[in-house]
């Protein structure tokens, strides 16, 4: 497979940034966006479509590269994605004559609500600040009662990438309203807490999450945890606002 990977560089937070195309070209019919920025960092005298030397490291961030620790969240072709859960062979072109192993234009971008660290990294320090003032943490037991167990389980799947604050159009960093990245993690303790804890947590939920929430679930459709954000919001709403504990 044969593509033309496009990356919006930036070497460090205060310098300006431009695009550099690289071609890249592999035999791995699984290869993944993540597979292939490795595989160029690792590549000497690496040249992009100009013929111009590519200044490596191309920096972005991986952990588990299994789609586990939402660390690789990038913008790839317009949309907030995990580098890793990315095929390149997505963007197969499909035009008649097309050999089959030619793939259309890939562009890779860091996520636009964080400040740029550096190439594809982000400083995503205001998702963590802000479930730090929703006082996301369990204080007691956390046990979970049995009929809610489903969705705490549902809501600890959040990898905080930050993939869903990117796509929503009411989040903003240092606003009032935190997204789902916040709510998520609020609706597993809603889910965890006696009615008598969950105090402070629901006057946060209702300040940061319910009073700016359009419920236009761009969020979930972007979601790489595939998280059910559609029923962890109603619910939660159901026990932070209206009080069914039930
Ligand atoms: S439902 Fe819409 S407004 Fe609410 S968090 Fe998701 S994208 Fe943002
Ligand atoms: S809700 Fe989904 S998109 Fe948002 S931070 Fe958690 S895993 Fe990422
Ligand atoms: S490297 Fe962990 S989710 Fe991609």
């Amino acid at each position: 497979m044969k593509a033309e990977i496009k990356i919006l560089r930036r070497k460090s937070a205060f310098s300006d940034n431009y695009w550099q195309g690289i071609p890249f070209e592999t035999t791995d019919e699984n290869a993944t966006v993540a597979y292939a920025l490795n595989q160029m960092n690792r590549t000497k005298g690496l040249t992009d479509t100009e013929g111009r030397e590519v200044e490596l490291p191309i920096r972005w961030e991986c952990s588990c590269l299994q789609k586990k620790c939402g660390a690789c969240a990038m913008v790839i072709n317009g949309r907030p994605r995990l580098a890793c859960d990315t095929e390149l062979r997505e963007f197969r072109k499909k035009r008649k004559g097309n050999s089959g192993d030619q793939m259309g234009e890939i562009r890779l971008e860091p996520l636009h609500k964080f400040p740029v660290v550096a190439d594809l990294i982000v400083d995503r320090s205001i998702l963590f600040e802000n479930l730090r003032i929703m006082q996301t943490w369990v204080n007691g037991s956390g046990k979970v009662a049995e009929k809610r167990s489903d969705q705490a389980y549902e809501a600890s799947r959040c990898l905080q990438c930050g993939c869903c604050l990117e796509i929503c159009p009411n989040f903003y960093p240092g606003g009032e309203f935190f997204g789902a990245a916040a709510f998520v993690p609020a609706a597993r303790l809603l889910s965890t807490l006696s009615v008598e804890e969950q105090r402070e947590v629901r006057e946060q939920y209702e300040a940061h999450v319910y009073a700016g929430c359009g419920k236009s679930l761009a969020c979930r459709d972007v979601c790489p945890a595939g998280i059910d954000v559609d029923h962890l919001l109603s619910s939660s709403n159901g026990i932070a606002v209206w009080r069914q504990h039930g």
